[in-house]
């Protein structure tokens, strides 16, 4: 029988996989978990979202999706206490930036309860499969798409709306090196780049695969016009630590505006780090290794939480960055940032819920 929780139908699985899944050993968005949300827009408004069994989804050869590109999605994460309460990280933030990518590729908004109730009802059907392990989490993939059919190059009329969660571990595998883009780029004033447009991260692909090749793990994105300015990487916006000051690049019509980077600034703000928010060219970073003023490297993202950079190449020449002990700003910030996001301390900023 269905039930319904939070004014949502709940048609639960008849077989459940988790005890299939190794919960001591989860990698990064491979397994998923036994409910999705679906929520379909048709005759011109969202109709009632459900959760309903994970399942593959049917869809017209000629869905404006797979021609058009037409969507956008999230990524949060779910966290279980010692006490089995559960913790979302800014979830708000996440809602609105999902809105704000869907407008800049025409795609219906969602209403805010449509997408909070939604989640948490999911998540609470899903409850067992939020992983209590340091380092895991529920990784949760909210996203949208043009599910509507035609050739004509127009909006769709008709989208879904999927939440979709993965029990995770860490994103990156080993020492993280990067390689600093001279030639591609990812995003252009005008563009999507601030939007989390699934094209944005399709267009990489090919450009990181070059840079795989030559031994590193993502691009760091510079600006479309000079190639001059460090802009965000693949998968996180990029900090860098020059002497004791931490600086970041201003979001913009081309860089994300990453919760995690924002919490970053704030947090480090708080701890009384010097924390620069503003352009920062190639040449000051390579110029900072050469002399050893450069002292950390890291990515920001919620998949990728704090993620130190080992080393960077630029120009055929590779700059290898100081091993980090707990004193450094990415391991003292990431702690600081994963104890809030878990309930083992206090969070004086109100980002937990
Ligand atoms: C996230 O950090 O959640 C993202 O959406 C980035 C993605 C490339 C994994």
């Amino acid at each position: 029988m269905n039930t319904i929780i939070n004014n949502i139908e709940i048609i639960k699985t008849k077989t459940t996989k988790i005890n299939d899944v190794d919960f001591g050993n989860l990698k990064f968005g491979h397994v998923f978990s036994d409910h999705m949300l679906e929520c379909h827009f048709k005759d011109g408004k969202w109709q009632a979202p459900k959760v309903v069994p994970y399942q593959a989804i049917s869809l017209d050869p000629s869905a404006k999706i797979f021609h058009y590109g037409q969507s956008v999605f999230e990524g949060m994460k779910a966290y279980k206490d010692a006490n089995d309460d559960v913790w979302l990280f800014r979830p708000i933030d996440n809602f609105k930036r999902l809105n704000i990518s869907s407008k800049r590729l025409a795609i219906p908004e969602l209403p805010e309860n449509y997408f909070m109730d939604g989640l948490k009802t999911l998540l609470q059907v899903d409850s067992e499969w939020i992983p209590k392990q340091d380092g895991s989490s529920l990784y949760i993939r909210p996203f949208v798409f043009a599910s509507g059919n035609g050739f004509h190059a127009s909006p769709a009329d008709e989208y879904t709306f999927i939440i979709a969660t993965a029990p995770s571990g860490s994103y990156f595998s080993g020492k993280v090196k990067v390689l600093i883009e001279e030639k591609y780029s990812r995003s252009a004033n005008g563009g999507v780049g601030f939007a989390k447009a699934g094209g944005n991260y399709a267009g990489q692909f090919y450009p990181t695969q070059l840079a795989i090749d030559k031994g590193y793990q993502q691009v760091i994105w510079t600006d479309d016009n000079t190639h001059e300015y460090i802009e965000e990487a693949g998968a996180m916006n990029i900090f860098v630590r020059i002497n004791d000051t931490l600086i970041t690049g201003p979001t913009s019509d081309r860089i994300l505006d990453g919760i995690t980077r924002k919490s970053i600034i704030e947090l480090a703000e708080a701890e009384g780090i010097s924390v620069e928010v503003r352009k920062l060219t190639v040449q000051e970073v390579v110029s900072a290794a050469k002399d050893g003023s450069l002292k950390e490297m890291f990515g920001a993202g919620t998949a990728a939480v704090i993620s130190p950079i080992a080393g960077f190449g630029y120009k055929d020449t590779d700059y290898d960055l100081p091993e980090l002990d707990d004193t450094s700003y990415a391991n003292s910030l990431k702690k600081r940032i994963t104890d809030i996001q878990t309930n083992k301390a206090e969070d004086p900023f109100g980002w937990r819920y």
